[in-house]
C-alpha cells in the first residue's frame, strides 16, 4: 500500500529505541541492562500507564552513551519513517533525560543533529528538532537547561513539554515558555494526556502554546472543544500510544474520529513507537482497521499534519500539493 505523504509532529527520537537496538548498544558500550534478551526486554512492554512506560523508556536510555549511539537510532527512525510516508518530523528529543546520566548536551545533540542535517537527501525526509522538557523536574533546571542549548547553538526551533503530567501542570513552567517564545522558538506542550482538560487551557493560555500534544481530555469540555475548533489549534494525538498507556481501552474506542468530525483540528502521530506496538503506517491502519477511518479521514489527517507543521509556506505547499496528487 501506498501511503500519503504525512508530516510527523509528536515524535519522541527517545521512542524510537527498538528491543534490538537496546541491546545492541549494551553490548557496544558495556553497559548492563536486565534482560537476558530481545524477548525478555519485549516482554517489559506491558503498561499500566504514562508512568509505568516512562519507567522503562528512562531506564533503557542507559545504553545511549556516545554520539554514535543517538545517530544510530535516529538513522533507523528516519528509515522506518520514510516507510510510512513521513516526508516531514519535527522532532522531540529530552535533553535533560541525558544530563541527568551525565551524557553531555554536545553528545546529544551532535548525534541527533548529524543525521537530522542530511535527512532530506538521505530518507526524502526534512527534519527539525524541538527541545522537550521533563515536567516532572523543576523549572530552574529547564531554564539551565534551555539557556545551555540556545548558548552552545543547539539547531532547535522550539520547544515542548512532556513526561509525568498529572500534578505537573503547565503553569508551572510560565516563566520557560516565556524564555523560549522570547528567543523565538516554537512552542508546544503534552496536555490533556493523561491530565484534565484545565491543563490544555492552561497551555494555551499561560504557556501560549502553538500546538497541543494529546489533548484527548479536551473531550470531556464541550467549551473547551468549541473553544479548540473556533482557533482551529493542532491537537497531535496518537492512538497506539493512548491504548498502550491505558488512556483509551481499545482502539475502536479512541476519539480522534469524533474529534475530526467536531471540526478539530486533529492529526495522528507516533509518540514512541518502538513502545507502542507501532509507526504512523501502523496507528493509521490500525484506526482503519478498528475505527472505520475513512479515505477521507486519512487525507484530511495528512493535511492537518503538513498545515500544523513548523515548515516555511513553499515546502509547506509542496507537501500538500504532493498529498492532494496522491489522494486523487
Ligand atoms: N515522553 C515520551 N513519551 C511521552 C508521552 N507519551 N507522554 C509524556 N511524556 C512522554
Ligand atoms: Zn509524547
Amino acid at each position: 500500500m501506498t501511503h500519503l505523504p504525512y508530516a510527523e509532529l509528536h515524535l519522541h527520537i527517545e521512542g524510537t529505541l527498538e528491543p534490538e537496538l537496546v541491546m545492541e548498544l549494551a553490548r557496544r558500550n558495556d553497559v548492563t541492562v536486565p534482560y537476558r534478551d530481545v524477548e525478555e526486554l519485549r516482554a517489559a512492554y506491558a503498561f499500566r500507564d504514562l508512568q509505568s512506560f516512562l519507567d522503562l523508556y528512562y531506564a533503557n536510555m542507559a545504553v545511549l552513551r556516545e554520539p554514535q549511539d543517538f545517530a544510530d537510532m535516529t538513522t533507523a527512525y528516519l528509515a522506518r519513517a520514510a516507510r510510512a510516508g513521513v516526508r516531514h518530523a519535527e522532532i522531540m528529543f529530552d535533553p535533560q533525560a541525558h544530563l541527568v546520566r551525565g551524557v553531555p548536551l554536545e553528545t546529544v545533540v551532535e548525534g541527533i543533529g548529524s543525521v537530522l542535517a542530511t535527512s532530506e537527501d538521505d530518507h526524502g525526509v526534512s527534519t527539525v528538532l524541538i527541545a522537550a522538557f521533563l515536567r516532572d523536574r523543576d523549572e530552574a533546571e529547564a531554564l539551565d537547561v534551555l539557556d545551555r542549548l540556545l548558548a552552545a547553538g543547539a539547531p532547535i526551533v522550539g520547544i515542548g513539554l512532556d513526561s509525568a503530567e498529572v500534578g505537573n501542570p503547565p503553569a508551572k513552567f510560565a516563566r520557560l515558555f516565556t524564555r523560549a517564545r522570547a528567543a523565538g522558538l516554537h512552542l508546544v506542550a503534552h496536555a490533556g494526556e493523561e491530565g484534565p482538560a484545565a491543563y490544555v487551557t492552561e497551555a494555551l493560555d499561560v504557556l501560549h502554546v502553538e500546538r497541543i500534544d494529546h489533548g484527548i481530555h479536551s473531550m470531556d469540555d464541550d467549551a473547551l472543544v468549541s473553544r479548540l475548533v473556533a482557533e482551529q489549534v493542532p491537537m497531535t494525538v496518537c492512538p497506539l500510544s493512548n491504548v498502550a498507556l491505558r488512556a483509551v481501552d481499545t482502539v475502536a474506542d479512541h476519539p480522534v474520529v469524533a474529534m475530526l468530525e467536531r471540526g478539530l483540528n486533529v492529526s495522528v502521530h507516533s509518540d514512541d513507537p518502538a513502545y507502542f506496538g507501532g509507526y504512523l503506517d501502523d496507528n493509521l491502519a490500525a484506526l482503519t482497521t478498528s475505527l472505520g477511518l475513512s479515505h477521507e479521514h486519512r487525507v484530511r489527517l495528512a493535511e492537518n499534519s503538513v498545515r500544523a507543521s513548523f515548515l516555511p509556506g513553499d515546502r509547506r505547499d509542496a507537501l500538500l500539493a504532493r498529498i492532494a496528487a496522491a489522494s486523487a
